[in-house]
């Protein structure tokens, strides 16, 4: 087993090797300038190691084949597929190629984007014995060597691009997955805090709020910025550049008044009936700090953005706490 994952990671190294090869090909011509048309440029391209799986759906079999890699191994690392009708045939095809490494710059799979709008958008790689995508973060094996005491949490593998190419090298991503705890625990070997930089759609909100209790558990602070009116970081820097970026950072709203912010939604704001409604539940949201301390720290918070005195919301929290038991 231990041999299998030596060669697992040699095939999807060679297979990484021979995307970028075939980029830089003129049958990757079209796949270049996708990359191109999104701003990328050749240091980025390389340093990512983007490739292209071509049109020949085989290409890639027949390569590895030529290396001496049986085809069980090829199978396993998830790059083909056997079909008894159809044979062997590559799982990616015609698709931008991204190489996901592991937190030693070892290729453990990959993701595929289509260049036009077919459907899936992104093929990503099967979990492998090499690659469990609970357990890894794409762009962690850059991020990790950032001096910022803080990663960017974002959503896809175009987000982390951008904001490396953009000066902002300690960007991470879960694989087109939820954040997991094994997420947070990998996240918590190298930084204490976390921004959550999610798409700026209803999926990214609700995906951030229940990111931010799942960091707190190991604990990781995070808080939260947001992308409006952009859809998300890569557009978000594309149209606003750096600058507006870092200052977002620095306008990054801590995860719990973010999630009362959302939580407004639910209820008439412009009624003392409404007001008190929500008040309610933002108390017992607010027994759910067990430290008393940073509990009191929240209650003073959250008095002093809604406007109401720090000892009636304490007492409220109080009543709700023995409710809620
Ligand atoms: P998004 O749909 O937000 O895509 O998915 P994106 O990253 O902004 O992609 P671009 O900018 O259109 O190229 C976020 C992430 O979710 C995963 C991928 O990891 C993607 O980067 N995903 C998305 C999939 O795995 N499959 C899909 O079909 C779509
Ligand atoms: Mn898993
Ligand atoms: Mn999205
Ligand atoms: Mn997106
Ligand atoms: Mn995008």
């Amino acid at each position: 087993r231990a041999d299998t994952k030596a060669i697992l990671l040699e095939i999807n190294k060679a297979a990484a090797q021979y995307f970028y090869v075939q980029l830089l090909r003129p049958q990757g011509g079209h796949a270049l300038t996708y990359l191109k048309d999104r701003k990328l440029s050749d240091d980025t391209i390389k340093a990512f190691g983007l490739g292209y799986s071509n049109k020949y759906s085989d290409d890639l079999y027949k390569y590895l084949k030529s290396k001496g890699y049986k085809d069980d191994m090829i199978s396993q690392a998830g790059l083909i597929s056997i079909d008894e009708k159809y044979g062997v045939h590559d799982k990616f095809w015609n698709r931008v190629m991204f190489p996901i490494m592991d937190v030693n710059s070892r290729v453990i799979g990959f993701g595929g984007r289509v260049m036009g709008d077919a459907k899936p958008k992104y093929l990503n790689s099967p979990e492998t014995i090499i690659f469990d995508k609970s357990r890894n973060l794409y762009g962690l094996n850059r991020a990790r060597k950032s001096r910022k005491p803080y990663f960017l949490l974002c959503e896809g593998y175009m987000d982390v691009i951008s904001l490396h190419q953009a000066g902002f090298t300690n960007a991470v991503a879960s694989l087109g997955t939820a954040l997991t705890p094994g997420h947070a625990a990998l996240i918590k070997r190298y930084v204490n805090e976390v921004y959550l930089t999610y798409d700026s759609d209803e999926a990214g909100t609700k995906a951030a709020l229940r990111a931010g209790p799942i960091l707190r558990e190991v604990g990781i602070t995070a808080k939260i910025i947001r992308m409006e009116p952009y859809k998300d970081p890569d557009e978000f820097i594309k149209n606003l550049g750096a600058e507006a970026f870092e200052e977002r950072i620095q306008k990054a709203r801590n995860g719990f008044m973010f999630s009362l912010e959302i939580l407004e939604r639910d209820y008439d704001m412009t009624s003392p009936e409404g007001r008190t409604d929500f008040m309610k539940e933002a108390a017992r949201k607010l027994t759910e700090f067990d430290e008393e301390i940073e509990r009191n720290n929240y209650i003073d918070a959250v008095a002093g953005a809604y406007h109401v005195g720090s000892e009636d919301l304490k007492k409220l929290v109080g009543r709700m706490a023995v409710q809620t038991g």
